[in-house]
């Protein structure tokens, strides 16, 4: 028997929807590419919609309706399994230090309790907050007291969920990532998986971070690294027995003694592994919060990846595809929203039910409102106006005059954890003058503009003053090694990339367009130095962009050794022959799960296009533009040429066939 209901996504939000699906008669799967890299592993439990001082109101109901069932929800959890999930209606204080936003300006008599529509908060002042909760920083100069707040030992609640899940008969596949959702006429007909086609009738994305790996959804991956310390056996009393919520720290004390301590929120990508500066600071604060801990034993340290959304609201409910429904971008929520995610999805699958609240959280909330493509995904950058005539506006890509916004749902384009709307990158060589490069990089719409080290450095004509010449604080630089014949040249000039990056403003840029070129004549990459070099820079935490030819096990192993993208040349550098290379293009486009830059010997709009439509994630054009006849008006066609491209892909192209087919049907003609 084919599934009911097939669940991408093994984590809380996953396993709670499968559990529910299945008390409601359906027969589920879940694929789950490894349970211990989801959120869910990583959380500290806090059911705290109070202490998280959520302002959206949806998202306040939301959040407030999953922690009233939670007791409820658990219970019958522990039931069913037998194991305990730590649920703890603990409450949460939340103390402030003097000078510190959330000191009273608005106060409300002390201990009477401050009603925030369907919550409750109490302010406690110095005298009074550090009699309820002894040891306490002697900063803390009163605080909130959240007593509806709670918590949940999300660890024990991911076992009792997988017991649940099998004890319920609920198929699990552990370790099946999914590559791919097949789509067919606004069907979903299968996923594609590590382990062959899974099908079912209707689908559900639970994939949190890693949503967009497989669906053009604005999730993405925020770190957070945590710790946690034992308050030792020889303290007959426990110490704490509510979580503490300052600024930048929770510590979040369990029942078995463990406090756990959270947690960082940082911007960097899927880049794992625990920093000293990050538990520096969790320390830092946590000690100034709670000085006792400094003597506790450190236990365990480990970080996971927030699915955060750019409102920071989840995406719940039916996806463009009628049978595919989303739930993910729980963000900071996740462990609190799973009950109430599990009752709503389930209401929507099972009885075509829609609860008023999903609406708030619909996907197509990040559809454009633009009827014009090209504005959708256009960026001006700040810089001088050219003395030249403005160029004719571009006529709308999308009639506005009768339509109703097209909806597109499309991811912005991210690298190494930063996003970027436009799909076009450019370069500043080869123009004719500084002006006619300035207006060309307005015209492209891009917002990465890369820039040769080395003839910046050697002030090469056409390099000087380019400093001054573009807004860094719109424009990102993407600093290339062009002109490196080796990877030990290639090293050098990429630190020094970075240096120049930092000169400009860009403290935190570390990215490189990596180029290994020994051969003169062709320009073409050398594989080998340019993986010896990226491996290297890799290491020294540079975002790597690889130039490189069109070769999949080459962009493999880069994308292995950590490659931010791959940037396989369309044919050489310079050469306007257009796309020489497709085919090997296209299986990198296929396999890689970075994004696909396509790089030099792109000669025309069309060409930009064709590249897109195939799958490309963005195109690097200089020459083409540069040495146009006249470049601000290439610059603004090979921007359309982008936005074009992409819309087909997303859009999907018809299929070819071997005969004619008439436009119109027959069906229904007068034949005699
Ligand atoms: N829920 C707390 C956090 O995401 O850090």
């Amino acid at each position: 028997m084919t599934n009911d209901v097939l669940i991408i996504g093994g984590g809380v939000i996953g396993l709670a929807i499968a559990i529910e699906l299945k008390l409601r008669g359906k027969k589920v799967t879940v694929l789950s590419r490894d349970f211990h890299a989801a959120a869910t592993h990583a959380a500290a439990g806090m059911l705290a919609p109070d202490a998280e001082n959520i302002s959206n109101q949806a998202m306040q109901e939301l959040c407030w309706r999953s922690r009233s069932i939670y007791a409820d929800w658990t219970h019958k959890l522990e039931q069913l399994t037998g194991l305990n999930t730590g649920y703890w209606p603990c409450g949460i204080l939340a103390p402030v230090f003097s000078g510190e936003e959330g000191v009273k300006s608005f106060s409300p008599s002390p201990h009477l309790p401050t009603s925030l529509s369907s919550s409750t908060a109490y302010w406690l002042d110095r005298e009074a907050i550090h009699q309820y909760q002894l040891g306490l920083g002697e900063e803390v100069v009163g605080g909130w007291w959240y007593p509806e707040d709670a918590q949940v030992d999300n660890r024990a609640l991911a076992k009792a969920l997988l017991s649940a899940v099998q004890s319920l008969g609920v198929e699990l596949k552990e370790g099946t990532a999914t590559e791919g959702i097949i789509q067919q006429q606004g069907q979903v007909v299968g996923v594609q998986t590590n382990a062959g086609i899974w099908r079912a009738e209707h689908y559900v994305l639970a994939t949190g971070a890693w949503s967009n790996q497989l669906f053009p959804l604005p999730v993405r991956p925020i770190k957070g690294q945590m710790l946690s310390v034992r308050v030792p056996e020889f303290l007959a009393e426990f110490p704490l027995a509510r979580i503490l919520f300052g600024r930048d720290i929770y510590i979040v004390p369990r029942r078995d003694r463990r406090i756990i301590i959270g947690a960082t929120s940082e911007d960097v990508g899927f880049t794992g592994q625990n920093t000293p500066a990050g538990i520096q600071t969790l320390l830092q604060h946590a000690i100034r919060l709670y000085p006792q801990i400094q003597h506790y034993p450190i236990e365990e340290l480990w970080w996971g990846f927030r699915p955060a959304t750019p409102d920071e609201l989840p995406i719940l409910g039916t996806g463009p595809c009628q049978n595919l429904t989303f739930a993910v971008g729980h963000y900071r929520n996740g462990i609190l929203l799973a009950p109430i995610t599990a009752a709503l999805i389930a209401d929507l699958i099972c009885e075509q039910k829609s609860d008023s609240l999903l609406s708030h959280f619909h996907y197509s909330r990040f559809q454009t409102k633009s009827s014009t493509p090209n504005q959708m995904l256009t960026h001006t950058a700040n810089v001088p106006h050219s003395p030249t005539a403005p160029l004719p506006d571009a006529p709308p890509l999308v009639s506005t005059s009768t339509s109703v916004p097209l909806p597109i749902t499309d991811t912005p384009l991210v690298i190494a954890g930063k996003t970027f709307t436009s799909r076009l990158m450019t370069g500043t060589g080869k123009y004719r003058s500084i002006e006619e490069m300035q207006q060309s990089v307005v015209e492209s719409g891009c917002q990465i503009v890369t820039v040769a080290v080395r003839r910046v450095q050697t002030n090469a004509p056409g390099h000087e003053g380019l400093a001054e010449a573009l807004d860094w604080t719109k424009i990102w630089m993407l600093p290339n090694t062009a002109g490196c014949k080796t990877a030990e040249e290639a090293i050098r000039v990429a630190r020094l990339g970075r240096e120049m990056a930092k000169l400009l403003g860009q403290e935190d840029n570390n990215f490189v367009k990596l180029e290994v070129i020994p051969d003169p004549k062709y320009l073409l990459p050398d594989p080998i130095g340019t993986l010896q070099a990226a491996e290297q820079l890799v290491k020294e935490g540079f975002a790597v962009l690889p130039y490189i030819n069109a070769d999949p096990m080459l962009a493999k192993h880069l994308e292995e050794v950590g490659c931010a993208t791959v940037m396989p040349l369309a044919s050489p550098i310079g050469s306007g022959q257009g796309l020489k290379t497709i085919a090997n293009i296209q299986i990198i486009i296929e396999n890689a799960k970075v994004p696909v830059v396509v790089d030099a010997g792109i000669g025309s709009p069309s060409e930009a296009a064709q590249a897109m439509e195939m799958g490309a994630d963005a195109l690097l054009i200089n020459s083409a533009i540069a040495l146009a006849q006249n470049p601000p008006l290439m610059a603004r066609a090979m921007n359309m040429a982008a936005v074009a491209g992409r819309l087909a892909y997303l859009a999907g192209r018809m299929p070819i066939k071997n005969y004619a087919n008439a436009s119109s049907p027959l069906t229904g003609t007068i034949t005699n």
